[in-house]
This record gives structure tokens, C-alpha cells and sequence, in this order.
């Protein structure tokens, strides 16, 4: 797929913006500062409903304006069809596809794909297991769109579920006698809903290895293996750690792979967790197992990425993650509809040395579309050559 026709109202530091784009290549150059990245960060969020700089919406919004509009044309297998998301800070985002409102923004979900390579993939190795859950959750939600609901779901039954285990703990500590009905109910929603997610996202790993590890030797000197496990709380969660005592990681891999990519032995495991932490889930007021516990683990051979990996290796493993995601999503399999995605760049290769940057260019020159942004235009490899969009002041002049 790709997006012919771009147009922001009051986005970031764009009143308003239009731009016409082709297939194939298109570099965004201009100095620091003057809207490169805040072009294609519109895309970004249009196909996750995340931006790769902020967690909060507010800063997508202009400042002074009241809300901000994102349109884009995409077209998919000759077809065009319309997306529209406006973003209202601190609301709920509305969004219509050819333009029918629909009922909730997510619907909109995988309309669009994108797979977006940043310098702040670089925490995706290096940084807090959250990044890496994110990682897993929009991947997820561009496969399988009606995920997008049970993500929302899951994190709505835990904030209702921790504020019940908060009261829970003040009742207990003022003596009052509890009645846990309350909370069995909510144990057996965060159990469905839970349960969705983690066989999901153990699916998608499995999936994703074989390409990521395909995809760190062509990006490294190849010299280890690049892997990854999904290490499950629930697993850990009924005494095992999965921990030597020396604090080194134990074998790579969880407990039972297999077990885990079916949702209803997850959930079983998920309510029988539960049980047996209910008196320090009272206690610590917080829902201690489930997905948003869960850890995506990375390994370069049997070392652990996070701690042990040099800056050039994380590097390769962070590049290796998004051109597996890539692989996956246009990938021509039976587990999920397969449509290349637009590939975003935001200023990815001054970040890179000679090698990985060219072996990067080399990777995703065939790719249908190719969206990069660098401040200066030698920063785009000679096999990227393509169209040229100057941007300057929050003006965007396509150039050739
Ligand atoms: N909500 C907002 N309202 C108004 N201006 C904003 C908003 N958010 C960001 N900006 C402005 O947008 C500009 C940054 O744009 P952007 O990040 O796209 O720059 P860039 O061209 O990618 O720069 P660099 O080369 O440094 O990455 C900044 O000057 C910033 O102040
Ligand atoms: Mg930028």
C-alpha cells in the first residue's frame, strides 16, 4: 500500500498542510527543527493511535488550536479509500473512513499500516519491558485489527481492578469484613480479556522470530544469533522465577512455549494465578499477573540484549525488530491478510555507520513505498534516490 495524498490541519506545527505522494521513495530534508518529523509522525499515529516521540496526545495538537486533523489517502491494490482521525487533547479521538463517521476511532485500525524506524527504537533493547509491550500490542493491532478493542478493554479491567484491590487493602486494614464477589467479577474479565492478549502476542513472537533473526544477520556482521522469547508473568507467578539465584537469566525461553498461544489455557492459568495472589494483590493494591506484567525477552546468542549487548548490537537488534515486523506484515502467509506496509524512516541513518546504513538502504529500496526524513540530503543513501520534498518553517515544497 500506499499514501498518495497527505493533509494536516492544526497538527504539531502545521495550520495547514497538503502534500501529493508516490510510491517508491520520498526523502523529507530541511533543517533541525522546521516539521520533517512532525510530517511523518501523522502517519505514524494515524496507523497505531501512538506517536513514536510522546505517550500523551496533547502535544500533536497545535498550540492554541482545539484539535487536530489527519487525512490521508491510501491506496491499497489500486483502490483509494479516505481516513480521517481528528484528535481532541485529553478526549477521545473521532475518525471516518470514506467519509462515514464510525462508531469509535480504533475502527479505523489497520487501514493503514506503517512500520516506523526511529532513533528511539533504540529502548525498544535497551529500555523498560513497556516499550517492548508496546512493541508487541501495534504490531498486533495492524494484523488483527479487533485486537485493538481487547487492548482497550484489558487496560480499562485493570485500572477498574486495581482501584478495587486499593479498597480492598484500606477495608482490610481498617478491620472491615470484605466481600470479594466484587472482585471475583473483575478477576474473571482481566482473565478473558488478558488471556486474548498474551495468546496473541505469543503467537506474533513465534511468528516474528524466524524473521528476526533472519533480518539481525543481514543488518549485523552476523557473528551471533539474534532471538527472542515472551517470558509471561504467569509464569512466574505460582513461585517459579525464572531466575537462577545468581540474578543470570535461566535458560532463554519460557516454561511451556506451547501452552501459552491458546487463550483458554492461558486464562485458566490467569484465574488460578490470581487465587493464589489474592492476599499481596490486596496488600500492594495492584494487579501483580497478566499482559501488562509480561515481558518480551531479547537475546543475542544466550546473552540477555539488555545489559550485555554493545551500542552497535542493540543498534542491529532494534533494526532487526522493525524490518521483521515488515517482513511479517507483508508477508504472504495464511495466519493474516498480508499488505506491504509504508515504511517510515525519521532520521534513522545519521544514527547509523557506513555498513548498517547501506545494508538498511539495500533492505527496503524494493519496498512500495519509503518515507525519510534527515536534515541533510547526503544523510539518504545513493540506492534511496527518489522524490524530494524540502521542508522549511512548516512548509513542505516537493522539489523533484
Ligand atoms: N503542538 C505543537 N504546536 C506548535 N509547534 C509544535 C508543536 N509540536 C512541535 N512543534 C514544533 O515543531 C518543530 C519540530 O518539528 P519536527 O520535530 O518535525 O522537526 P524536524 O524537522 O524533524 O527537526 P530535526 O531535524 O531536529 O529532527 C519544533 O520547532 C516544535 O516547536
Ligand atoms: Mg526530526
Amino acid at each position: 500500500m500506499y499514501v498518495s495524498d497527505l493533509a494536516l490541519t492544526d497538527f504539531r506545527s502545521y495550520p495547514e498542510v497538503l502534500l501529493a505522494l508516490d510510491p517508491g521513495v520520498t526523502a523529507f530534508v530541511g533543517p533541525n527543527g522546521q516539521g520533517k518529523t512532525n510530517l511523518v509522525e501523522s502517519l505514524g499515529y494515524l496507523a497505531t493511535f501512538s506517536s513514536h516521540r510522546v505517550s500523551a496526545d496533547a502535544a500533536l495538537v497545535r498550540a492554541g488550536a482545539q484539535r487536530a486533523i489527519i487525512q490521508a489517502k491510501v491506496v491499497r491494490d489500486g483502490r483509494s479509500s479516505l481516513l480521517e482521525l481528528e484528535v481532541v487533547a485529553g478526549k477521545a479521538n473521532r475518525a471516518r473512513f470514506n467519509r462515514s463517521p464510525l462508531p469509535r476511532a480504533r475502527d479505523l485500525a489497520g487501514r493503514l499500516r506503517t512500520v516506523l524506524f526511529a532513533p528511539e527504537d533504540l529502548s525498544l533493547v535497551k529500555g523498560d519491558p513497556e516499550g517492548r509491550r508496546r512493541f508487541l500490542d501495534e504490531l498486533l493491532v495492524l494484523l488483527s485489527p479487533k485486537l485493538a478493542a481487547v487492548r482497550s478493554d484489558y487496560e480499562r479491567v485493570i485500572r477498574q481492578r486495581n482501584a478495587l484491590l486499593k479498597s480492598a487493602g484500606t477495608q482490610r486494614r481498617s478491620g472491615t469484613k470484605l466481600d470479594l464477589r466484587t472482585l471475583d467479577v473483575w478477576d474473571d474479565k482481566a482473565a478473558v480479556a488478558g488471556a486474548q492478549l498474551v495468546a496473541a502476542r505469543v503467537q506474533l513472537v513465534n511468528a516474528l522470530r524466524p524473521h528476526l533473526a533472519h533480518a539481525y544477520t543481514q543488518v549485523s556482521s552476523g557473528q551471533s544469533e539474534a532471538r527472542m522469547f515472551y517470558r509471561a508473568s504467569v509464569d512466574r507467578a505460582m513461585g517459579s522465577t525464572g531466575r537462577s539465584a545468581a540474578g543470570r537469566p535461566a535458560e532463554p525461553g519460557p516454561e511451556d512455549p506451547e501452552a501459552l498461544t491458546d487463550a483458554g489455557v492461558v486464562e485458566a492459568r490467569l484465574l488460578e494465578a490470581m487465587a493464589h495472589l489474592r492476599g499481596k494483590e490486596i496488600e500492594r493494591g495492584v494487579s501483580m499477573v497478566g499482559p501488562h506484567r509480561d515481558e518480551l525477552e531479547l537475546y543475542l546468542d544466550d546473552l540477555p540484549a539488555k545489559g550485555y549487548a554493545s551500542h552497535g548490537e542493540s543498534w542491529s537488534l532494534a533494526l532487526g525488530l522493525r524490518l521483521a515486523s515488515y517482513e511479517l506484515l507483508k508477508a504472504d502467509d495464511d495466519w493474516h491478510e498480508s499488505s506491504e506496509p509504508v515504511l517510515i524512516l525519521d532520521d534513522v541513518f545519521a544514527e547509523l555507520d557506513t555498513r548498517r546504513r547501506d545494508r538498511l538502504a539495500e533492505l527496503i529500496a524494493p519496498a512500495e513505498q519509503v518515507l525519510i526524513t534527515a536534515a541533510v540530503a547526503e544523510d539518504v543513501p545513493e540506492v534511496l534516490e527518489g522524490a524530494r520534498v524540502d521542508v522549511m518553517g512548516s512548509v513542505a515544497t516537493c522539489v523533484r
